[in-house]
């Protein structure tokens, strides 16, 4: 029986190894994590997470062959393949802050296998890491080998947060990076042994090891710069009186572009795609190459764009002022069916308006208060660390009050705004909110998700992104 442990047991690692645990049943599966309250919620009724699917899957394999344990050095060493999924935080200090990649937690995972490890391994890159980290983590284990031969490789994930359950069933490609050598082939067949119990064969590749690791950042860059384009296009539709949807649908039925994607909204989120780009900028930085730094660095520039312009809207929109002004905020999670809230534009979002003096009213079907106090007070990258050893902010944000419920949330609201795109939003009673908010009743989605035209006919102001304007919001134009 072919032994699997995975070191990190977090958004990637956790559904990653409970689908290759339901897919192999003759292949043990065991995922570790330093976080003790992580490991006893994955052995509990409430998984640490909340994915469509997952549920049913870990139910269907825990205490089978897919185990969850914090005993990390004896899964480690008993294990013939062992996945790295731990954090990889964006630098906050030293060479290349606020760019680079740290990799202390991976370091500290190679250095872990190194000496634990009594018999031969395969150690599988699973965390998005900067290209050649894999090359790092080789030397460590082969200078520490005790003659223990290490096979390294990466097999990037490509799993979105909401559909994670669906994409690993069903996956695009899988990518498997590996040297090219007879032993590092072996270890490259071995893993494709794996995925070949549920992905047609087609669908699964094999790279050099530097062009897996490439792949990754790239595909998120390519995503995340679609995004931009679109939200760049927005701001060009609102000045014009385009719209932007419309053209998006028309852009996307060119067979060379594609419909997917192309969704404007406040911004892109997620724990992958600023990360990312941060490290691509940094790579190319490092490799002489300013001119395609500076490109892509554009994306984020939008990005960052593309949610102040959103503040800046609902501030002027509601006379250049919202000092004292209640503001519902509807979602805070980074996209619909997560939890997950790093690096969501929400964060951003509500940062500007409570610098405005706004008093924020936040209700996500998700998010706990707990998580939204902490991400609103925590510093930018300090998020991608082991949770018990992330900052617990013993400061609150007083202008914050978080609720469990829209209608709770609007009631005596002047503005409401929607940040992200959960389908309980689509559907709300928007007459009983409108009656009972301040008026003028002011609608500010930033997803596109309502029907402007009949929130309008209630009475709402409303503005959506990249759409026509109303003529209060032409009258009161933000100065981005
Ligand atoms: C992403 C990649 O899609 C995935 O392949 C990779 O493995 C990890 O990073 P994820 O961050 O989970 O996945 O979600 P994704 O669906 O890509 O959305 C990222 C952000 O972009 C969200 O904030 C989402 O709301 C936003 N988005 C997405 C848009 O604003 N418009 C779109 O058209 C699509
Ligand atoms: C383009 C648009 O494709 C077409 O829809 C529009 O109506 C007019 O402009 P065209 O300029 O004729 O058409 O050719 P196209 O095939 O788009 O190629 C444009 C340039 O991009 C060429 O120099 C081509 O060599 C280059 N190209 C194209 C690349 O370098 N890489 C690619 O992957 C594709
Ligand atoms: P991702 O979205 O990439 O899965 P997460 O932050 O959700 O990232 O998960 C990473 C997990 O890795 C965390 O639960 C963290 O506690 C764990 N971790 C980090 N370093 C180590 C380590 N050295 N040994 C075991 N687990 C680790």
């Amino acid at each position: 029986m072919v032994k699997i442990c995975c070191i990190g047991a977090g958004y990637v690692g956790g559904p990653t190894m409970a689908v290759i645990a339901l897919k192999c049943p003759k292949i043990e599966v065991v995922v570790v994590d330093i976080s003790v309250s992580r490991i006893t919620a994955w052995n509990s009724e409430q998984l640490p997470i909340y994915e469509p699917g997952l549920d049913d899957v870990v139910k269907e394999c825990r205490g089978r062959n897919l185990f969850f344990s914090t005993d990390v050095e004896k899964h480690v060493a008993e294990a013939d393949i062992v996945f790295v999924s731990v954090n990889t935080p964006t630098k906050t200090t030293g060479l290349g802050a606020g760019k680079a990649a740290d990799l202390t937690y991976w370091e500290s995972a190679a250095r872990m296998i190194a000496d634990v490890s009594k018999s031969d391994k395969i150690v599988v890159e699973k965390s998005t890491v900067p290209v050649k980290t894999a090359e790092a983590i080789e030397k460590i284990l082969t200078h520490n080998s005790k003659g223990i031969n290490y096979q390294i490789l990466s097999n990037p994930e490509f799993l979105a947060e909401g559909t994670a359950i669906q994409d690993l069933f069903h996956p695009d490609r899988v990518l498997i990076g590996g040297r090219e050598t007879p032993a590092g082939l072996k270890a490259v067949q071995a893993l494709k042994d794996v995925y070949a119990q549920w992905v047609p064969d087609e669908r699964i590749l094999t790279t050099n090891l530097w062009s897996a690791e490439l792949s990754k950042l790239a595909a998120n860059a390519f995503l995340a710069q679609r995004i931009s384009s679109v939200n760049a296009m927005s701001a060009l539709c609102e000045a014009t009186g385009a719209d932007v949807t419309q053209v998006a649908y028309a852009v996307g039925k060119d067979s060379r572009i594609g419909q997917k994607f192309l969704n404007a909204s406040v911004g892109f989120g997620g724990s992958c795609f600023q990360k990312d780009i941060l490290n691509l900028v940094y790579i190319c930085e490092c490799n002489g190459l300013p001119e395609v730094a500076e490109y892509w660095k554009q994306v984020i520039k939008v990005n960052d764009y593309q949610k102040n312009r959103f503040v800046n809207r609902v501030v002027a929109s509601m006379f250049n002022t919202v000092s004292n002004k209640k503001i519902a905020v509807l979602g805070f999670a980074f996209k619909k069916d997560t939890g997950d809230t790093r690096e969501t534009p929400a964060i951003d979002v509500c940062k500007g308006l409570l610098g405005d003096k706004a008093r924020l009213s936040i209700y996500d079907p998700q998010v706990t208060e707990d998580q939204i106090q902490r991400d609103l007070t925590m510093n930018k990258f300090d998020w991608d660390h082991p949770i018990h050893l992330q900052p617990t902010s013993p400061t609150t944000v007083k202008q914050v009050s978080v609720v469990w419920d829209a209608y709770e949330a609007t009631k005596d609201a002047h503005a409401v705004c929607i940040l992200t795109e959960w389908d309980e939003f689509k559907k709300l009673d928007y007459k009983r909110i409108f009656d009972n908010m301040q008026k003028p009743a002011f609608v500010f989605d930033g997803r596109n998700i309502v029907n402007a035209d009949e929130l309008r006919q209630i009475g709402f102001i409303v503005y959506s992104i990249g759409k026509p304007l109303d003529s209060w919001l032409k009258d009161m134009p933000a100065v981005a």
